[in-house]
């Protein structure tokens, strides 16, 4: 396997991140980017979310795949280089590999710590598929690196993360995704707009799984910016925001406290609290909308029979 890094883009970024984090931690409403969630633990954190019988969008995707695999193929057709964004496990791409037949796949994810583990693992599954990957914040800008194939390339984010970005930010990386093709397509998953008891259940699960995902990225934040955050001054919380049709998580300060870190500190009120993730949810027509305004002019969209969830084929 091969893992495409320098040292420089490397040092740039954590000086960035650092900085990205104090702008955030020292805003009037406190916030912390949600790509900070995936260090190693909290990872495999999200890894355990996705087993919890209450988070339905793995299953439903998963069931969308395995049902309509056989037009999903014949939409994307064989070959290419398969590229998995936020790959994690890498999972989900592989459930592709015998039927779409890459001839190389690309895994790219924030965590590279946590994809090197995953990759290596396939490599001697698909000894005949050429296996790279890379660690890269594409949130930011997604740059495919000019050594991997320039022949067709299928862009593969699942899972509904494109949910995770406000509108004009997953405009900019559909938009970016469209352009770096080469002819090819995206197949994205999606998941949809549904009713508050449905979508408490899955981001407050009675296990607190989500509530130690969530705590997490206060360790994940120390390690970046050697802050002294306690996790356990602080409480998972979700609301639903109808207005902008999504889920948003927030981690709320128990008491007063003061954070510090080298050159700076934060106080936080009792009940204050930092956002720490959105999840949005669409409706069909909402990111036909959106992947039309990216560029896309076809979409093949496969759905479950609750209208839980959606795939689609974007060209
Ligand atoms: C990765 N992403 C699509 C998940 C979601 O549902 O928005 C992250 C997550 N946050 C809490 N649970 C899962």
């Amino acid at each position: 396997m091969q893992t495409l890094s320098t040292l420089e883009v490397t040092v740039t970024t954590k000086k960035g991140f650092a900085h990205e984090i104090e702008v955030g931690l020292l805003a009037q409403s406190a916030s912390i980017s949600p790509k900070f969630l995936y260090d190693p633990l909290g990872s495999h954190l999200f890894t355990a979310i996705t087993l919890l019988p209450e988070y339905y969008p793995t299953n439903t995707e998963k069931n969308i795949f395995s049902q309509h695999q056989a037009e999903i193929t014949n939409a994307i057709g064989v070959g290419g280089t398969l590229i998995d964004l936020g790959a994690g496990n890498c999972q989900k791409a592989e459930s592709f590999f015998n039927s779409l037949k890459p001839l190389s796949y690309l895994a790219i994810d924030f965590s590279a710590e946590y994809l090197e583990e995953a990759v290596k693992k396939l490599e001697g599954k698909y000894p005949h598929i050429l296996m790279q990957c890379i660690g890269m914040d594409f949130s930011k800008q997604l740059l495919i690196p000019s050594a991997i194939a320039t022949s067709k390339r299928i862009f593969f984010y699942p899972g509904s993360s494109i949910g995770n970005f406000l509108r004009p930010e997953a405009l900019h990386l559909l938009s970016q995704i469209k352009s770096q093709g080469n002819a090819g397509g995206l197949l994205i998953g999606v998941d949809l707009m549904k009713e508050d008891s449905v979508l408490m259940a899955a981001y407050d699960d009675p296990l607190k799984v989500t509530a130690a995902f969530n705590l997490n990225i206060l360790r994940s934040i120390n390690l970046h910016l050697n802050s002294d955050f306690r996790v356990e001054q602080f409480r998972h919380r979700v609301k639903i925001n109808h207005a902008e049709n999504r889920v948003e998580l927030y981690l709320e300060a128990l008491e007063d406290l003061t954070v510090t870190w080298p050159g700076n500190s934060r106080e936080f009120k009792k009940g204050e609290l930092i956002h720490t993730e959105n999840s949005h949810k669409y409706t069909i027509e909402s990111i036909q909308q959106l992947l039309n305004d990216a560029g896309f002019e076809k979409t093949q969209i496969w759905t479950d029979p609750k209208n839980y969830f959606a795939v689609i084929y974007a060209q």
